[in-house]
């Protein structure tokens, strides 16, 4: 007997799958044939029973697939350009996932449009230049410019990032609520779904100015937290994760160096606890985004 349950993993998984191969710049059609056929013939399937026969040509055919999922998912890393660096002064403006009319009514094509190739661009542009003047002020040793590029390198790289997260966390086909185990950590956090819609509607209403509201995991308290960022930065660049950090808070240093803040930053190194870093360093560079 054919269980509704398997049915409906079966179509969520399919649209799982459907979803990681929209992400790839290989040529999967033959796959993605297969799976529109599938889910065609999935959905069709109700409560009444399929023939053994079927279920067992159907339960064949997920086997044939998911063999050929994996064996695309494990060839050649690198198409997926998630292990890809960017070079200095090297960024690109991602294209939108979507065509510019396609959020439309809710954003309309002319915002996409200038949002995406005016804004967007001028946010790489500026992060390319800052990172170019940063490497020759290392060159150079001239960093009397430096607070004005670090400054420029947090405005557009946080602009950059986020943008780029941003097309791609909105889709066409989206909106209805989370599954899984996404829900679940939303609704230990928040205690609903709609208390977290609730919250993070009113937290994106409220931001003081221009800015953003950013639902964040933090990995240390394994927790789901939604933020507001006033601008975009504060000289941070969201999306990107600290390693090793110096705290200049007069609080930190005052007692013992007044106001010689430099002679605690260059003792500072004495006492800096690399294997720490290193191993900050190894958990994060597993994470693999896609590059841009
Ligand atoms: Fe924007």
């Amino acid at each position: 007997m054919i269980n509704k349950q398997y049915v409906e993993d079966v179509i969520e998984w399919l649209q799982g799958v459907r979803s990681f191969l929209d992400k790839r710049s290989d040529d999967s059609s033959d796959l993605h044939d297969e799976i529109d056929q599938l889910l065609e013939c999935t959905s069709e399937i109700s409560e009444d029973e399929l023939s053994a026969s079927e279920i067992e040509q159907l339960q064949q055919r997920i086997h044939i697939l998911h063999h050929n999922v994996t064996k695309l998912s494990q060839k050649q890393p690198q198409d997926l350009n998630v292990n890809k660096s960017v070079p200095i002064g090297k960024h690109t403006l991602p294209p939108l996932p979507y065509p510019y009319n396609a959020l439309e009514p809710v954003i309309s094509e002319e915002i996409m449009k200038l949002h995406h190739d005016k804004h967007h661009q001028t946010y790489v542009d500026g992060l390319n230049k800052a990172e170019r003047m940063m490497q020759k002020a290392r060159e150079t040793n001239d960093f009397s410019l430096i607070k004005h590029w670090e400054r420029e390198a947090a405005f557009h790289g946080s602009g950059h990032y986020l943008h780029t997260l941003f097309w791609e966390n909105m889709d066409p086909r989206g909106g209805e609520k989370p599954k899984g185990s996404l829900l679940k950590q939303i609704d230990h956090d928040f205690g609903s779904f709609e208390a977290f819609k609730k919250h993070f509607s009113e937290a994106a209403k409220a931001v003081e100015g221009i800015g953003w509201a950013i639902l964040v995991w933090a990995p240390r308290a394994k927790k789901l937290e939604i933020l507001q960022s006033e601008r975009h930065m504060i000289l941070t660049q969201w999306d990107t994760i600290p390693l090793l950090v110096l705290d200049v808070w007069e609080h930190a240093y005052y007692l013992q160096y007044k106001t010689d803040r430099a002679a605690y930053v260059d003792n500072w190194w004495e006492i800096v606890n690399w294997p720490e870093v290193q191993y900050r360093f190894d958990k994060a560079s597993q994470l693999t985004w896609k590059t841009q």
